[in-house]
């Protein structure tokens, strides 16, 4: 018999010499019988007329006899395995055969006793996984997952103590799940879910794996509470959403979980008034769902200690009324959900802070006020829909738009423009709103009658000079000698001014002004944003002690701007427009009340106006750090000038927030340059393609850019120029020093050009290239003698490609120079002599988010 078994091996070798083919009953010969039998066309990868163990996918141990791994993942085999191939070898310890077309497994196949890992996963195998899986007893990891297995997970699971990797999901997986998986002690990961599963955890469930980290049973029927998963100790994954567990979600909150999602179940009860297991620590948390239950009352308010988290999503439950739950501390959270979670009240600006966000949804709530700024880098997903949000949205959110995967305005009453959407836009995203665009103006504000309330005077001037105590004290702290004095004693002599009666005459270094009114008390004041406090002339006298010189804060082209606070803690910077006007009155209002409804985070806000006889007098938010003409060229700590800047005028003015931006060394880094230019940008953009009719700067210069006390660049003055009417137009026309445009000193014809959108676009480029090179835009000292100003050096270098040579020596190394270089070309570009040839500002924003630099947190 063994010489006979020899004689066919020679008879075999000698007729396919030189091929080496697959002797009858080795495990090459059962590999290769399967392969074809499954459908495998010969080919490079399986030359069968090779040793089996050189073949692709095969293992073989020590002595090349035995295969004891096969990996034949994904080559189209199909059909039923017939017996005696696979299920022949003896040694087999590791088989993959997923992602194919195998329908059944052979009776043989049971008798693999040695096998530590099976991989069936994506096939069509159905029908009953039989009990002889218990045989399987070295089996460490099994996945059937994918398939079409069916009836009951067998009880016999219960032989496979060594099982570490169980993943059954995605079958048709009925009836319960069998007590004899609390056998497998070693289990590290079970994944049971997309099943039919019903019926309830064995008992003991929860503490019967010491070791296990993952547990999915989601998308079954599974029923059961909370307490079922009290005693797991080292879950890190646990993902039971879509079943039918309740309880009120407290013991599933285990020690040391990561991946909470226990979405869709009938989870009930208060969860602010949940005590968590005191081992449960929040830092650790990274995904926490639980939307789609019945939980009540508010957010548990441990929620901020929950640092790590990147997706939160407690929609769809049945809070109470509630606001907003803080969230500051969340920075990493990339995915918020707080749909139909009953909030009422504001969107909170910290909202601004998750830098990473990319999809927050809002919707179906009572949130009121307007969207807040938001960090929109990563924004990819976005709906307010169904709330009661108004106002704007911000113009960096619109500018977003079309580059996010999915918005939704829709049900709320937001005012829009519709120029800024396509019209397919405006149906799908932002249904029942309406479009109120251009800003209305509202006539009848400015039309008030001065105050008949006397009750509520008394209270002001009480409160008032509460309010004077308190300045004053501030004005002391920050050792204003001069001032302080001034202040204090034209604060107590309020209400003897109350009573004053005019023409007003006031005296600055350079002009004399004066305010042709009867009484000061019946003059109005309008203050945008609290119409209601009749605040009037007289009360502007008392914020700015009587106009007094100590308040001045600057004189300009426009006339002397005062510093002031009015009633309730409003700090305002007052300008008066000296230089009068060919408006009437009433087009005067209408214009400042319409320049007060432009609202956009980097424009100086309006607050108000007062039209004192001839005067226009318009009111500011103040803005705590001065402005970018004061930050770049170095004048003394402290000092501010909102226009021209004059030289006995700042002498004795306190130290704003300019100290703080300069010590804390920010204002000469890259990354705070780049955001005050882009900043500005949006101004512009914001003005020149957000307004209908565009607004036209027509004063652009670096004092005109302030920083308010976020450090958000914020730009001024806009608009003003045509208050003055046509008288002054030609003066206003020519622009600053330094910041006219080459077309304005060239007139071809006898008349000067009308300003455009491109004129502001050059202004823009100088204050660009004094952000980059840190230089005045005329007088400096530029290295090359030769050029007189600015922009004709940083051109001739840009030009010579030697822009690096411009660059601010302080801001030298704190970012990527290339960014820095190509900053001066885009500035290049705004100042090209033909107006035709600088871009717009909405493309200046284009071009300098794209080298913006990195945020790090
Ligand atoms: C095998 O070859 C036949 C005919 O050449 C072809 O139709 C079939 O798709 C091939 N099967 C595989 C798995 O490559
Ligand atoms: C298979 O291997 C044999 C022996 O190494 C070789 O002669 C033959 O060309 C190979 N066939 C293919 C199709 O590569
Ligand atoms: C089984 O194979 C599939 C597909 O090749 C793979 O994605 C999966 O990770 C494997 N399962 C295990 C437990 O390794
Ligand atoms: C899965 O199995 C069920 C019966 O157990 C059968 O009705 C169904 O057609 C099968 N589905 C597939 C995709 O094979
Ligand atoms: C939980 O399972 C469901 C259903 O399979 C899935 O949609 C969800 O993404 C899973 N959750 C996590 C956190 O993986
Ligand atoms: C939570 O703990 C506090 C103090 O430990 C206790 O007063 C309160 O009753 C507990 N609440 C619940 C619902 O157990
Ligand atoms: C929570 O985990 C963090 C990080 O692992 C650790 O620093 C902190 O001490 C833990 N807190 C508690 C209460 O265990
Ligand atoms: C927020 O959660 C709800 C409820 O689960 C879901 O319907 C909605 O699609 C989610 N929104 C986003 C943007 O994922
Ligand atoms: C929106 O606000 C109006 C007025 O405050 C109120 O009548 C209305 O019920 C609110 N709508 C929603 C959905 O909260
Ligand atoms: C919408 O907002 C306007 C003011 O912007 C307000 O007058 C109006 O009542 C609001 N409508 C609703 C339904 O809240
Ligand atoms: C926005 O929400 C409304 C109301 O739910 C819906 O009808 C509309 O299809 C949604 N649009 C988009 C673009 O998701």
């Amino acid at each position: 018999m063994g010489l006979g078994f020899f004689g066919s091996v020679l008879v075999l070798t000698l007729f396919f010499r030189p091929l080496v083919s697959q002797q009858p009953n080795t495990d090459g010969f059962f590999v290769s019988d399967f392969l074809q039998n499954m459908g495998l066309n010969s080919s490079t990868a399986y030359n069968f007329s090779t040793p089996v163990c050189s073949w692709q996918g095969v293992f073989c141990d020590a002595k090349q006899e035995n295969v004891i791994g096969l990996s034949a993942s994904g080559l189209g085999l199909s059909g039923l395995i017939p017996d005696t191939t696979i299920g022949k070898l003896r040694n087999l310890q590791s088989l993959d055969l997923s992602n194919n077309k195998i329908t059944g497994l052979p009776s043989d196949f049971w008798s693999l006793g040695s096998l530590k890992t099976l991989n069936l996963s994506y096939n069509q195998i159905s029908g009953n996984l039989p009990s002889n899986i218990g045989n399987f007893g070295l089996l460490e990891s099994l996945d059937l997952s994918c398939n079409n297995f069916s009836w009951n997970i067998p009880e016999a699971l219960s032989s496979l103590v060594s099982l570490q990797v169980l993943k059954l999901n995605q079958n048709g997986y009925e009836s319960s799940i069998p007590m004899g998986i609390l056998n497998c002690h070693s289990l590290v990961s079970i994944d049971l879910s997309s099943n039919n599963l019903a019926g309830t955890l064995p008992d003991g469930f929860g503490a019967a794996f010491p070791k296990l980290k993952s547990l999915n049973l989601a998308g079954n029927e599974i029923t059961g509470r909370d307490s079922d998963f009290s005693g797991m100790i080292s879950v890190v994954y646990l993902n039971i959403s879509g079943n039918q567990f309740q309880g009120p979600v407290i013991d599933v909150f285990q020690e040391s979980l990561e991946v909470i999602d226990l979405s869709q179940n009938q989870f009930q009860g208060h969860i602010s008034k949940v005590n968590f297991s005191s081992t449960f620590n929040w830092s650790h948390l990274a995904y926490l769902d639980l939307s789609e239950n019945q939980l009540s009352g508010e957010f548990f308010n441990n929620l901020n200690q929950a640092q790590n988290l990147k997706h939160l999503n407690l929609a769809h439950n049945r809070f109470s009324k509630q606001q907003f739950p803080q969230i500051s501390m969340l920075s990493g959270l990339e995915y918020l959900n707080l749909s139909e979670t009953n909030l009422i009240g504001h969107i909170p600006i910290e909202i601004s802070l998750l830098s990473n966000l990319r999809t927050l949804d809002l919707s179906k709530n009572h949130l009121t006020s307007h969207i807040p700024l938001l960090s929109i880098k990563n924004l990819q997903e976005f709906d307010v829909s169904y709330n009661n949000l108004s106002g704007e949205i911000p113009l960096s959110l619109i500018e977003k738009l079309p580059w996010m995967e999915r918005f939704n305005f829709s049900y709320n009453n937001l005012t829009l423009c519709a120029s800024d959407f396509t019209p397919e836009t405006l149906r799908s995203a932002f249904i029942g709103s309406s479009n109120s665009c251009p800003i209305a103006a509202n006539p009848g504000l400015f039309k008030r009658k001065a105050s008949k309330h006397r009750g509520l005077k008394l209270a002001l001037a009480l409160t008032l000079s509460m309010v004077c105590l308190l300045a004053g004290l501030l004005f002391l702290a920050f050792g204003c000698r001069r001032k302080t004095r001034m202040w204090v004693v034209k604060q107590n002599s309020y209400k003897e001014e109350q009573n004053v009666s005019g023409p007003f005459s006031f005296q600055t270094d350079s002009t004399t002004w004066v305010a042709d009114v009867k009484h000061a008390t019946s003059v109005p004041v309008v203050i945008f944003e609290k119409p209601l406090l009749n605040f009037t002339f007289a009360d502007l006298l008392s914020a700015t002690s009587h106009f007094d010189r100590g308040t001045l804060l600057a004189e300009g082209r426009f006339g002397p701007v005062y510093r002031g606070f009015l009633l309730g803690g409003i700090h305002v910077a007052v300008k008066v427009l000296v230089h009068g006007s060919t408006m009437t009155d009433q087009e005067a209002a209408r214009e400042l009340e319409y320049l007060g409804r432009i609202k956009h985070p980097n424009l100086v806000p309006l607050t108000g106006y007062c039209l004192a006889g001839e005067q226009r007098i318009a009111i500011y938010d103040y803005m705590e750090n001065g402005n970018l003409q004061n930050l770049l060229h170095d004048l003394p700590l402290g000092v501010q000038t909102t226009e021209d800047w004059s030289t006995d005028t700042w002498e004795e003015d306190d130290n704003n927030g300019i100290q703080n931006v300069r010590s804390e060394g920010l204002f000469t880094t890259w990354r705070f340059r780049h955001k005050v230019a882009l900043g500005t940008a949006r101004a512009f953009a914001y003005l020149h393609h957000g307004c209908s009719p565009p607004i036209i700067h027509r004063d652009v210069k670096a004092s005109s850019v302030y920083l308010d006390s976020n450090l958000e660049p914020r730009l001024s003055d806009f608009g003003l120029a045509k208050i003055f009417g046509h008288g002054l137009v030609d003066e206003i026309a020519r622009g600053s020093p330094g910041y006219v445009p080459p077309e304005f000193l060239q007139p071809e014809t006898g008349s000067p050009r009308a300003p455009t959108p491109k004129s502001d676009v050059y202004g823009f480029g100088i204050i660009l290239f004094e952000l980059i090179t840190g230089k005045k835009p005329i007088g400096d000292d530029y290295p090359e003698k030769k050029e007189a100003t600015l922009v004709s050096w940083v051109r001739g270098l840009v030009r010579k490609n030697q822009g690096s040579r411009a660059i601010d020596p302080k801001i030298h190394g704190t970012g990527p120079e290339i960014q820095m270089e190509e900053a001066l070309k885009i500035g290049y570009l705004c100042t090209a002599d033909l107006p035709s040839k600088r871009p717009s500002m909405q493309q200046v924003v284009g071009l300098l988010k794209d080298i913006e630099p990195v945020t790090q947190l």
